[in-house]
């Protein structure tokens, strides 16, 4: 059995819906019980059973410091190891991506995966087109960004949905492989002129103080999203792989048409 952690998250709903559409029998894990799922908190050891899950499908729970992400994740593998998982699937960050504030945490998990002593597969998955789309701001004048002309191997979320499902599906394919899993190259200009409105670069010193005073955003945020925005902004992030075509079989979805889409859907709620 294939088991899908984070089910009621968007990467892992969309994996399981491909794996279903496949026919496989897969199972969600979540923090929120729901139909067909099993209970699965990582920050709750106890709660982590994987009896008779063949191919765990482990996608990242970021969203905290470094400490708390590897602490969740070595947990999982550890359950893993002891229920005798086969195949650990992880859902991680590109290669390009090294720099990111939050690599640190996804190098470490590879680094658990890889000597756990079960087969393994990793996903170095691109940032999302939706995440690029939505960290762009609007103001009266069109879009505002810290990212310049720089430009970002964004990836359709859908694509690496299909991407893990091909690989759960049939992980002795893919063990021991690593994947760079990332999408043509796009720019805010790109999603500003999609969108028919100019783009207005701002500097990284004003971008990381409009975070600093946003209280909705947690501490490690502001230098996770300048991270970001420092890389694509110095063509850190641009660079193109045919892992995430060759893997799904098909031509991807056209990132600049998601980035657009997402940042289109913000507007009404930034002006
Ligand atoms: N490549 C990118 O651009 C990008 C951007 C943002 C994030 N990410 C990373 O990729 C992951 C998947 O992305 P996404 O878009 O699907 O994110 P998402 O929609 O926010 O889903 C994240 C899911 O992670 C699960 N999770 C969080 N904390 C957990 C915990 N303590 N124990 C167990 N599960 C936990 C939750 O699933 P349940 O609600 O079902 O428990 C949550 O819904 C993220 O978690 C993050 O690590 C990547």
């Amino acid at each position: 059995m294939i088991m899908v952690t984070g089910a009621h998250g968007q990467l892992a709903s969309l994996t399981l819906d491909e794996l279903n559409s496949r026919g496989a029998q897969a199972v969600g894990g979540s923090r929120t019980a729901g139909d067909g799922l099993r209970h699965l908190d990582f920050d709750d050891p106890g709660s982590l059973d994987f009896e008779g899950v063949s191919t765990l499908v482990l996608v990242s729970a970021g969203y905290a410091e470094d400490d708390r992400v590897i602490t969740r994740h070595g947990a999982v593998v550890s359950a893993a190891v002891r229920d005798e998982v086969a195949h650990i699937v992880y859902t991680s960050l590109t290669g390009a991506g090294d720099h990111l504030g939050f690599a640190l945490a996804h190098r470490a998990t590879e680094r658990l995966v890889k000597t756990s002593g079960l087969g393994w597969t990793i996903l170095r998955n691109g940032l999302y087109a939706e995440l690029f789309g939505a960290l762009l701001a609007w103001s009266p004048g069109g879009l505002e960004s810290a990212f310049g002309t720089g430009a970002l191997a964004a990836v359709a979320r859908a694509d690496l949905a299909a991407a893990a499902a091909v690989v759960a599906a049939e992980p002795a394919s893919h063990a021991g492989r690593t994947y760079e899993l990332v999408g043509d190259p796009i720019s805010a200009d790109d999603i500003a002129g999609r969108l028919g409105v100019p783009h207005r670069t701002i500097s990284l010193g004003e971008y990381r103080a409009r975070l600093l005073s946003d209280n909705a955003l947690l501490p490690f945020q502001p230098p996770m999203l300048v991270s970001t925005a420092t890389g694509v902004r110095h063509g850190f992030l641009d660079g193109t792989s045919d892992d995430l075509a060759t893997l799904v079989g098909r031509p991807l979805t056209d990132p600049l048409t998601i980035a657009a889409d997402t940042a289109a859907s913000t507007r009404a709620g930034q002006l």
